[in-house]
């Protein structure tokens, strides 16, 4: 018994080693990016033009668009900002088709309807490029593609173009029709366009969305009860 708890330990050890040099090369290598990339220091104030909190109200899911083709700069701008969202450990596992070619949209049709667009990024993941978190071994690759998607999404909403994200398609028929190799995973679909009928109201939030204390809670995990509240 004494040995086998010397193997627990020992193994508890290793584990613990484990983690500890997996943080350790994390930091080293985020230390040595921004030791070869130092940043020039940004002194810009507070702008007032760039209200977050109003674009992220103005987006909205848009299932029905124009047949007003999305300008290339457009495109370009909306690319960039997905090219700067963060990625663990910078490994930028995105890999983005954009499909804009009348035929091609049929393709992804057949995958999942695309709401008269004219435009979409089939938004995948290269399996070769992704972060493994050695605890229990969870995979960064969807978190790091749905900021991606946010942030296309928000550009694209800033830029008066609508989206809707879409992960309810068959990653299968996108593979087949756009040659994508098995260690690249279609995750999402971005549906990209014009609306039809506008934006929704950015004040619909107040009712759409859950109240900031059912999903925020302070020092420890606390279950939000509606009861409790109200007593
Ligand atoms: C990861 C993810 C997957 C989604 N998949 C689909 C989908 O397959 N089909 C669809 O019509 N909308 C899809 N949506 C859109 C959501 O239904 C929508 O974002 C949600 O209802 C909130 O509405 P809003 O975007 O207008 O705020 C998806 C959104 C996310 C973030």
């Amino acid at each position: 018994m004494l040995r086998d708890l010397a193997g627990y330990k020992n193994r508890s050890a290793t584990v613990v080693d484990c983690r500890t040099s997996f943080i350790n090369l994390y930091n080293s290598r985020i230390c040595r990016f921004l030791y070869l990339y130092p940043r020039k220091k940004n002194n810009k104030q507070e702008n007032k033009d760039m209200n977050f909190l109003e674009l992220a109200k103005q987006r909205c899911t848009t299932r029905g668009f124009t047949e007003q083709q999305i300008e290339t700069e457009k495109l370009q701008q909306i690319l960039s900002a997905g090219r700067l969202a963060p990625t663990a450990c910078n490994r930028q596992p995105q890999r983005i088709i954009v499909v804009r070619q009348p035929e091609n949209i049929v393709k992804v049709q057949k995958a999942y309807k695309t709401f008269g667009s004219q435009c979409v990024f089939i938004v995948c993941r290269d399996t070769r490029n992704e972060l493994i978190r050695p605890f229990d071994n969870k995979c960064s690759g969807d978190l790091d593609i749905g900021i991606v998607c946010d942030h296309l999404m928000l550009s694209a909403r800033e830029l008066g173009i609508g989206s809707v994200m879409v992960g309810l398609f068959d990653p299968e028929i996108i593979r087949k029709e756009f040659n994508i190799p098995q260690y690249i995973e279609p995750t999402a679909l971005i549906i990209l366009g014009y609306p039809e009928n506008g934006f929704l109201d950015p004040e619909r939030h107040s009712t759409e969305r859950k109240k900031l204390e059912e999903t925020v809670m302070y020092e420890t995990y606390n279950e939000y009860s509606a009861l409790d509240k109200r007593r």
